[in-house]
């Protein structure tokens, strides 16, 4: 059997379509038809809301995920000595920007059900912070670790009570749903990811879902290195060269007319696990914990209840068992929070996401993961235990 990976690439055969009228009219620039329509196709997925009113959001394509973190924050004004709150389970990319913007991420533990940023722990960092520097943190990144929709009403319960903007890290959550909005339209600002490993993907590149077009521009402007309308270049800010490709977005359009079909299959792929591994006392298969959440389920995870306590001795062996038998997996996110190049930055943690990169193992769930491949994962894990 060949390789089984966590999230490969897949195609809907669009794609050169879009690249081929790129090169035919020569827009092989940061800019042009592709990036226009990607952005309309992006704006048009993200604004649908299952029996309510479209939203009016608008979206900038950029280079990457990473960009579209780092732009969202400039919108929002962070700064040297500001602090940014952040979930602290999470990929480095969440936090880093911060760091780009000479700030200080400040790190929120996740709560059991959704393992994405409590919102009782979010509001005692809130409180503490403001007690220990009388200043509030100037932004809020929650995240949708592996697809799974975070408590997002009670995180901008939390966050407008405060007046504190919040910045949705949706890089892996594409297309999660939660009461049937699309899971980065939440906050002021929202973040995509086409990464390579993602449901959709341009090669490379992300977005930025902006409330209106005023921020689109303003985002376009610092993505395209801070021009002023002058005949000459004329800078007044510091600006990045943070645009997608057209080539790229060629890639994009491609994968739109394909992105709910891999979102239902990275669904099923989960319905599987569920269905093959669910009765097992020491497996928990993580799934939505309210009806009214719907993940993509980019990858699905479980976690081991009883066993060994550390990674190194309970699941790394496993992890070698399986890479030996053709399968991919990986264990869940290490936290932040002990992260060695985090470890000056203050945290509000409670243990949960500690435990569960101790006991978590991604899974493989991409759209060359088939039935047959889910049965034999679920042999060898079987098989190890
Ligand atoms: C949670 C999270 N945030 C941000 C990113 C950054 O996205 P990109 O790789 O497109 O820069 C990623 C993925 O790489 C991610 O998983």
């Amino acid at each position: 059997m060949d390789r089984i990976y966590l999230c490969l690439a897949h195609m809907s055969g669009k794609e050169q379509q879009y690249i081929q009228e790129a090169f035919d009219t020569n827009w092989v620039v940061p800019l042009g038809p592709n990036v226009n329509a990607f952005e309309e196709d992006l704006a048009a997925f993200a604004n649908h809301r299952e029996g309510a009113e479209t939203l009016q959001k608008k979206v900038v394509a950029l280079s990457a995920g990473t960009a579209a973190i780092h732009l969202g924050l400039i919108m929002l004004g962070v700064e040297k000595g500001d602090e940014v709150i952040c979930q602290s389970f999470t990929f480095a990319a969440s936090a880093n920007p911060v760091v780009y913007q000479g700030a200080t991420p400040v790190f929120v533990d996740s709560e059991p059900g959704t393992y994405n940023m409590d919102p009782q722990l979010l509001e005692e960092a809130i409180k503490n912070r403001i007690a220990k520097t009388g200043k509030k943190p100037k932004a809020i990144i929650p995240v949708y670790l592996y697809g799974m929709p975070a408590r997002i009403d009670e995180i901008m319960e939390v966050a407008r009570r405060y007046e504190i903007p919040v910045l949705e890290d949706a890089a892996e959550g594409f297309g999660s749903r939660y009461r049937g909005q699309v899971c980065g339209t939440f906050g002021d600002y929202g973040v995509m990811s086409f990464n390579g490993n993602k449901m959709i993907t341009t090669s490379g590149g992300g977005a930025l879902i902006c409330p209106d077009d005023e921020a689109k521009k303003r985002v376009m402007f610092y993505a395209t290195q801070a021009r002023e309308p002058f005949p000459y270049y004329q800078h007044e800010k510091i600006g990045y060269n943070y645009r997608m490709s057209n080539i790229c977005a060629g890639i994009g359009r491609g994968q739109m007319t394909v992105a709910e079909e891999h979102i239902r299959h990275h669904q099923w792929v989960h319905e599987q696990y569920v269905k093959l591994l669910g009765d097992m006392d020491e497996i928990v298969v993580h799934s939505a914990p309210e009806g009214y959440m719907e993940p993509n389920y980019w990858l699905s995870t479980i976690r081991f209840e009883r066993g060994k306590k550390t990674i190194d001795e309970g699941l790394l062996p496993l992890i070698t068992r399986l890479s030996d038998a053709n399968i991919e997996t990986r264990p869940l996110w290490k936290p932040m929070h002990v992260q060695p190049v985090y470890k000056d930055a203050p945290a509000y943690t409670n243990g949960v996401s500690e435990r569960l990169f101790s006991c978590g193992l991604c899974l493989p769930s991409g759209p060359y993961v088939k039935e047959a491949e889910i049965h034999y994962i679920v042999e060898k894990i079987k098989e190890f235990l």
